[in-house]
């Protein structure tokens, strides 16, 4: 296995603004929404030699397996009230919403995606009544396209990367059709600054399991990046609030746009082809409007290769969670960071600390996941204690 550790040389002491207040009460009148488990493993602890390892599992999340819902339901509701010029009338559950809305029809909700965010736009689109059209790359593994196709979307395969889906879902963009990207790009800014804010409902809800239990808030963290909407919504949190761990982003050794950005001093382009099995991460550009967050609140970049995630699969099923190859990275990032002799020196010793660590999806691709893991993901029974 081989990983590369680099100290974000942008790093600076600043405060961003906290998130909305509004956002988890919109989530609150989302289908099937509850907070997410935070587990207790005390196995992997000791087996990485941290003092305390927990792991928040956005493996079923609003029925699922991905966080991604969170920041496409909010961006999606923002977009509608924008593109209305007002709130829609006062509604209690998404039924009432999509009953406000049904003068729209016909309308349609676009973006590009490498699984899950693109799964969770045509989630949102069908709940409301609307038509959905994703843009995926070519390589894209049909479970993840017949996912997205089971939600009523529109599968458009590009030939091409994901920063090409991304280019032509814009194109979409129209009187009867809301691009909901994650990423953004000039002139497009305001909807993938509202998914970012949506993830940070996963980072309360951390909070407040945390602040229900004895425990201790985390004093490092580790999230997966890679357009790095996501790790933008962590510095959100964690650089807004009083509890101020560090925060260690992994991406995949080939696909370390962040990490190369950050060195590079802006952002900069990692070409592909991007082949990295973790294939949300397999992103060439960061997001112009996550970059201020990542550059100045990253504190550690690890990118690592699929042998690391396949392990960390394996192990984080040792420990009865299932999470996808995706899901696996910041645990094998982790374990990478807790490997590396040169940055053992540099970075706080962890014995006695608590670490957190971010699954950020499920067995997304069950035939892959028994292949990796030598077990159907339906076999994994949940023994780990969890804090709330
Ligand atoms: C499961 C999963 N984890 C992490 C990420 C990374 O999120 P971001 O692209 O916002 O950095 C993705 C992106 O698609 C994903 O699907």
């Amino acid at each position: 296995m081989s990983a590369l550790v680099v100290a974000n040389p942008l790093r600076e002491n600043r405060d961003w603004p906290a998130p909305p207040a509004e956002i988890a009460a919109f989530h609150r009148r989302m289908p099937a929404y509850s907070p997410t488990l935070l587990l207790d493993a005390p196995d992997l602890a000791r087996q990485l030699g941290v003092g305390r390892l927990l792991i928040k599992a956005e493996t079923r999340r609003m029925g699922l397996p991905s966080f991604k819902i969170l920041g496409a339901s909010w961006a999606t509701y923002q977009a509608i009230c924008s593109h209305l010029g007002h709130e829609p009338e006062h509604w209690a559950n998404i039924n009432e919403l999509a009953t406000n809305l049904a003068h729209l029809r016909p309308f349609k909700l676009a973006t590009a995606t490498d699984g899950n965010h693109g799964r969770a736009v045509a989630f949102m689109a069908r709940l409301l009544g609307f038509q959905a059209h994703i843009f995926v790359p070519e390589g894209m593994a049909p479970a993840r396209i017949k996912a997205m196709q089971a939600e009523g979307a529109t599968v458009t395969v590009i030939h091409g990367d994901y920063d090409d889906a991304v280019a032509r879902a814009g194109e979409e963009a129209g009187d009867v059709c809301l691009v909901v990207s994650d990423t953004s790009w000039p002139g497009y800014e305001t909807i993938p600054a509202q998914v970012i804010e949506g993830y940070t409902t996963i980072f309360a809800e951390v909070d407040d399991a945390i602040d229900a239990s004895d425990l201790e808030h985390p004093d490092l963290v580790v999230v997966p990046m890679g357009v790095g909407a996501f790790m933008s919504a962590a510095v959100t949190h964690y650089r807004s609030g009083s509890h101020r761990p560090m925060i260690v982003g992994v991406e995949p050794l080939d696909a370390n746009c962040v990490q190369a950005s950050a060195v590079a001093g802006d952002i900069s382009h990692v070409p592909g082809p991007h082949r990295s099995i973790m294939v949300g991460l397999n992103c060439g550009r960061p997001s112009m409007v996550a970059w201020p967050r990542l550059a100045s609140g990253i504190d550690w970049f690890v990118s690592v290769d699929d042998d690391a995630a396949r392990q960390a699969m394996r192990d984080l099923a040792g420990s009865s969670v299932v999470a996808g190859e995706t899901g696996a990275a910041a645990l094998a990032g982790l374990e990478a960071l807790l490997a590396d002799a040169d940055t053992s020196a540099a970075i706080p010793d962890l014995s006695e600390k608590t670490v957190l660590v971010i699954v950020t999806e499920g067995a997304t691709d069950p035939a892959a996941y028994q292949s990796i893991v030598g077990k159907s993901h339906n076999q994994i029974g949940r023994v780990l204690t969890a804090i709330r």
